[in-house]
């Protein structure tokens, strides 16, 4: 690297947390900037604010390697850095589909009137196509100096696997306006680059259109395999089986096919919305109007996993004691926003059922956002004298429970395995009446 840009990324949470210790693991100085002082206390004092595997030893080290620093200060961080990272959240309006942009705007207006030199400012979050071009006015309009420059540069890491994503990411695409903003985002990630990472170099609107696309995608993927499982519902017929046999064709792909509950978390179902959202103020809404569909078939999994669940229990939760496994959206991750477990849990509770919530990691965030349901320490405790268990979400601990042994602590041997990851046969052999989402 010649004389490497320092940087700075402003908005602490789940992606700028990880893309800041990610761009000190890569060789650059980095100042996080958040305007929650007790965030930033936390991670001064090397406490990452959320569960992700990798980033609490690397964000000790680099706290100590005294190249990573935070503030709540707009003027440092404009003094310290040549490349601004801004990572807020664009999380879903209340009682819209369209995201809230107030972060983002708030970013920039706070940023802007601090850079009093030539810098790039790259845009990281998840916004409406547009958004770029506007930041962009806000730069020109507030920044004293009239040679800031804007890219936009989206993130696909994936919580769980944060940290390799960011380090190792699949792509890495530039929207830029000039040669030079591309060169100084080059120099950025030089060392993903020289590792062979795909660059794909495009303007704003693309740029901006990739994330959503790229979700939009996934989302459908998850929700297409949902929906011939409701068809296999009703044939007979065992989705993960179809999966498998339809995902050896190299054209389509195993991966998210995987049939169940279906998708939730902070991304794929506030993204599918805001571009029904966005592409309805562009006029365009018919190219998008398949993901109300795909909205609909994932939350209709849910539905159906508690009509399962009726069908065990001979048409009533009430006064049934209900083991709901996994908080969770998905493993390996305490993020409980969206999570289909939960709202299977609380609509359970709601038919008056008593729901005992466990998750390895969630249940802290999960009693903050559900604190009618009861939530215990231990996957026994849940388990415990249960007229029905159903696995919510698939963490390892759920995944290797032994028919027999659990079988012992329940006082009825009915499960749902909501995300398809029990073998059948198994648990069937072993006394359970097991039913599952699309397989017989
Ligand atoms: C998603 C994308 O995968 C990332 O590429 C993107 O960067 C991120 O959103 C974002 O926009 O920030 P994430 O929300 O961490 O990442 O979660 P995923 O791994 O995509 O899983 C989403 C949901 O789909 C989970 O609830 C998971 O259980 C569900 N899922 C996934 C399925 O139901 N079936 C599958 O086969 C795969």
């Amino acid at each position: 690297m010649s004389v490497p840009p320092r940087l700075s990324v402003i908005g602490t949470g789940y992606l700028g947390a990880t893309h800041a210790v990610c761009m000190v693991e890569l060789g650059y100085e980095v100042i996080g900037l958040d305007v929650d002082k007790a965030k930033i206390d936390r991670l001064i004092a090397g406490e990452v604010p959320f569960f992700e595997p990798e980033l609490p030893e690397l964000l000790k080290k680099h706290i100590d390697g005294g190249r990573l620093r935070f503030t709540t200060s707009y003027a440092e961080a404009a003094e310290f850095a040549d490349v601004h990272f801004v990572c807020v959240g664009t999380p879903q309006r209340a009682g819209e589909l369209a995201a809230d942009m107030t972060y983002v705007e708030a970013a920039f207006a706070s940023l802007a009137p601090h850079l009093t030199r030539k810098v790039l400012v790259v845009g990281k979050s998840t916004v409406p196509a547009g958004t770029a071009v506007r930041m962009e006015e806000v730069l020109h309009d507030l920044a004293p100096c009239p040679d800031v420059e804007l890219a936009w540069n989206p993130e696909f890491l994936r919580e769980g696997f944060a940290v390799q994503d960011t380090l190792r990411p699949d792509r890495l695409v530039m929207g830029v306006h000039s040669e030079w903003a591309e060169q100084q985002l080059r120099a950025t990630f030089e060392p993903v680059i020289a590792a062979g990472t795909p660059v794909v170099v495009t303007d704003f609107a693309t740029a901006e259109l990739v994330k959503v696309a790229a979700n939009s995608f996934l989302a459908t993927k998850i929700s297409f395999i949902n929906a011939m499982a409701e068809v296999c519902e009703t044939t007979g017929a065992d989705v993960t089986k179809l999966a498998d046999a339809i995902g050896y064709d190299a054209r389509i792909g195993r991966r998210f096919l995987n049939a169940g509950l279906g998708f939730g978390g902070g991304c794929l179902p506030k993204d599918i919305r805001a571009f029904i959202a966005r592409a309805g103020e562009l006029g365009v809404d018919q190219a998008v109007s398949f993901l109300h569909e795909v909205d609909s078939i994932n939350l209709r999994r849910r539905a159906r996993t508690v009509d399962i669940g009726l069908d065990l229990l001979d048409g009533s939760y009430r006064g049934a004691r209900v083991a709901a496994l996994g908080a969770a959206f998905k493993p390996n991750s305490d993020d409980v926003r969206e999570s289909p477990a939960l709202d299977v849990a609380s609509a359970i509770a709601r038919r008056e059922g008593t729901v005992v919530v466990y998750d390895p990691e969630a249940v802290e965030n999960a009693r903050r956002s559900h604190p009618e349901l009861t939530y215990v320490a231990s996957l026994e405790d849940a388990l415990d004298q249960a007229d029905i268990v159903f696995l919510l979400t698939e963490w390892d601990e759920f995944k290797n429970m032994h028919p027999g042994v659990v079988g012992k602590l329940v006082a009825q041997r009915n499960i749902v395995d909501g995300r398809n990851v029990l073998d059948p046969l198994r648990w069937r052999a072993a006394g359970w009446q097991y039913r599952a989402l699309g397989r017989p």
